[in-house]
């Protein structure tokens, strides 16, 4: 892979090896061991449109942590703000030569458009619009594998607003390319049309939904990107949709629960319930983040690196 843009274009064996490589940089962490030099000598630009605190913070730290020299620029620091486009921004950045941009933008397919433009740099999608967020789907995906030993033949829930969640787009794409059985649940107006097609089942009631689910996956309600759409109120929405103690006992007795964040507390989760440490592994998918980060930028630096090996080469020859 030459960029990382989305599950869509990985094979379970990509994602395999992709998830080995970072429990390895998890391990290496937990246990306090330097993390290597695999980006030593490489520039990382972290070009962030939409506001993270997540996803921005760990690219940061797994870069840092890699030896590559990093920059983050927040899209209120750039010149959008005086009327330059994005195709402009991404060519001027390139120009100063970056060896991997890390990119996060409010439109679908924004991403892929950049990755077009950019030459001799190796892409990664932080998150655009509601069509992919790969490296949370990662992250949840080895979250996944370390707390129930396999990432195959699980029942997983996904609960909330999906209509308007990345995060659980590149998750049934992960997981379906993993064996999993999916089950979302939300209400009609937060389910995108047509979804069952792609081999989930559909609930609309949480009893239903978390059934026997050996996962619990919530998600907020994505006010930003709802455009007009009913917005329930908040204290209705939890009634129904809220994960609490009593919803939660629907699910196997051992079902682990999780959150990509940010987490609205009463809204989609009970605090308690997030709190909870024999059930919550919201702690772990941060702590994941850093390393499927480093895993990633590490294969893609891999690649790059051949990719230039090669061209040298052909210069040569
Ligand atoms: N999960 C996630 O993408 O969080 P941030 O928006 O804080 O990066």
């Amino acid at each position: 892979q030459t960029h990382l843009l989305g599950i869509e274009g990985l094979h379970p064996a990509e994602i395999t090896t992709l998830l080995d490589l970072a429990d390895q940089y998890a391990e290496r962490m937990r246990r306090g061991l330097p993390a290597g030099d695999a980006l030593e000598g490489l520039t990382q630009i972290n070009l962030f449109f939409e506001p993270s605190t997540r996803t921005q913070a760990s690219f940061e730290l797994a870069g840092r942590r890699l030896g590559a020299e990093v920059m983050t620029m927040a899209a209120s620091s750039t010149s959008l703000r005086k009327g330059e486009t994005l195709i402009d921004t991404a060519l001027t950045l390139n120009a100063m030569r970056p060896d991997l941009l890390v990119v996060r933008h409010a439109m679908s397919g924004a991403v892929a458009l950049l990755a077009q433009k950019v030459t001799n740099c190796a892409v990664l999608n932080a998150g655009d619009g509601r069509h992919e967020h790969p490296t949370q789907a990662l992250l949840d995906a080895l979250t996944i594998r370390r707390a129930k030993g396999r990432l195959h033949r699980l029942s997983i829930a996904i609960c909330g607003d999906i209509a308007h969640s990345r995060v659980a787009r590149s998750n049934i794409l992960l997981l379906q390319r993993m064996e999993n059985r999916i089950r979302l649940v939300a209400p009609p107006t937060l389910m995108p049309a047509g979804i069952a097609e792609m081999g989930c089942e559909v609930y609309h009631d949480m009893e239903e939904g978390l059934r026997g689910a050996d996962v619990v996956m919530m998600l907020r309600l994505q006010r930003e990107r709802m455009e007009g759409a009913h917005v329930p109120s908040e204290r209705e929405y939890f009634h129904r949709y809220g994960l609490d103690a009593a919803k939660l006992a629907h699910a196997a007795p051992d079902a682990i629960v999780m959150h990509p964040g940010p987490m609205n507390r009463g809204v989609e989760i009970d605090g308690a319930i997030a709190d909870d440490v024999t059930r919550s592994v919201i702690q772990t998918q941060v702590e994941m983040g850093v390393a499927v980060r480093m895993a990633a930028m590490d294969l893609l630096a891999r690649n790059l690196r051949a990719a230039r090996g090669r061209a040298a080469m052909g210069e040569i020859a």
